[in-house]
């Protein structure tokens, strides 16, 4: 990498105005596009190295699709994205090669992401046929190694996917993922389709690999209370756009957008007591808005307790409020300024001045 490619920022991960449209087609023969699915609407993102940015909303909001953008898996529309200081938007997946050493991916679907025909040691030696690596001591060795350091049993390198449990299966994501020693890891959902005590392991092994190799990760989830337990900071997502980020503990403590409220307030209190005298949730009304024909002005007003004229007609930068907490909005509301209908529960404030106490609760160390 030349000095002229370098970003200088020292962030692993940079992300700017990046959009990813998938084309509507019209029937018939002709197919001619008639439309655009804009899955991703401009959006900015950086991670330093050792720290997680979890990427939170809800379903169709984008964040698989801005994911695999990011590791050029789909061809973004526009925008810049920058790994280890170099640029890789536009790279060939030739080119894309050597850049995946630095950059990995694991998938949700621990049954679909892992080839059933190839055993479990040739799943995660793969890396290293295809990057042409020999690491010292051999690839095999390595691999048992590996398997160790996730937690799988080095005598079952022999054996098939399908002879495995979903979170076992995902501990063989994981190891392929980190067999070359990358610098980010972008997880889409990995525990998703986990029991909740599995989740808690796999949460547990990812933060431990951060902590030992200083991995940083993007960590893709639909709800606030799995990237509670792994974040450093937290970028909230509604129909392609960032709506708000911040620093994990303001997040929870003192969101400022509507839709953060929202999603905060379906998050389950640990407390069972607490839970009970929780206030009256608020509820979205509505589906979200089809990304064809997003809503004019900011994306998320036709489901937005407080809209306003003002709402429908400009697009809410997203504005830097406090240092690292930006938000998207024209009318910012704080927790205690909610209407009553829309109450949170203030038990959220207090929990965030420190560690939750779930039962699952896992404190993400400072970043390396
Ligand atoms: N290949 C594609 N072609 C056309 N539209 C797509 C394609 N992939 C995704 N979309 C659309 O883009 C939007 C965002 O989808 P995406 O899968 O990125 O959302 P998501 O936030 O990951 O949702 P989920 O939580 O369900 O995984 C959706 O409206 C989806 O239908
Ligand atoms: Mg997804």
């Amino acid at each position: 990498m030349t000095a002229a490619m370098s970003t200088g920022t020292g962030d692993i991960l940079q992300v700017s105005d990046l959009k990813t449209y998938f084309p509507v087609k019209s029937r018939g023969l002709l197919r001619r596009t008639v439309g655009q699915v804009k899955a991703v609407d401009g959006i900015d993102l950086s991670i330093s190295p050792g720290e997680t940015l979890g990427l939170v909303g809800e379903s169709g909001s984008g964040k698989t699709t801005a994911a695999r953008s990011i590791l050029m898996l789909v061809r973004p529309t526009d925008g810049k994205i920058t790994i280890d200081g170099q640029e890789v938007t536009g790279l060939s997946p030739k080119a894309m090669v050597p850049i995946r050493r630095k950059a990995q991916m694991i998938f949700q679907d621990p049954y679909n992401a892992l080839n059933p025909r190839h055993t479990v040691g040739g799943i995660i030696s793969a890396p290293f046929r295809v990057q042409q690596v020999t690491p010292p001591g051999g690839v095999k060795n390595t691999v048992l190694e590996i398997m160790q350091r996730v937690g799988l049993n080095p005598e079952h390198y022999n054996r098939y996917p399908n002879e495995f449990s979903g979170g076992q299966r995902q501990r063989i994501g994981i190891a392929r993922a980190i067999a070359l020693n990358p610098r980010l890891i972008v997880c889409d959902e990995p525990v998703s389709a986990l029991d909740v005590s599995i989740q808690a392991q796999i949460l547990n092994l990812l933060n431990d690999l951060q902590k030992e190799f200083g991995i940083a990760y993007l960590f893709v989830a639909h709800d606030l209370a799995v990237v509670r337990q792994i974040s450093h900071r937290v970028a909230v997502m509604y129909l392609g756009r960032i709506m708000e980020t911040a620093p994990r503990q303001i997040i929870y403590s003192a969101p400022l957008h509507p839709y953060t409220h929202s999603l905060l307030s379906a998050v389950p209190i640990p407390d069972p007591k607490r839970q009970a005298h929780r206030k009256s949730r608020i509820v979205l009304q509505g589906d979200l808005p089809s990304p064809i024909d997003p809503p004019s002005g900011c994306v998320f007003r036709t489901r937005c307790f407080q809209a306003h004229e003002k709402c429908a007609i400009e697009v809410p930068p997203l504005v830097e409020v406090a240092p690292g907490h930006k938000v998207a909005c024209h009318f910012p509301i704080e927790t205690k300024d909610l209407p009553a209908r829309v109450e949170v529960d203030t038990a959220l404030e207090e929990e965030a001045a420190g560690p939750v106490a779930g039962p699952h609760f896992i404190e993400p160390g400072p970043p390396h």
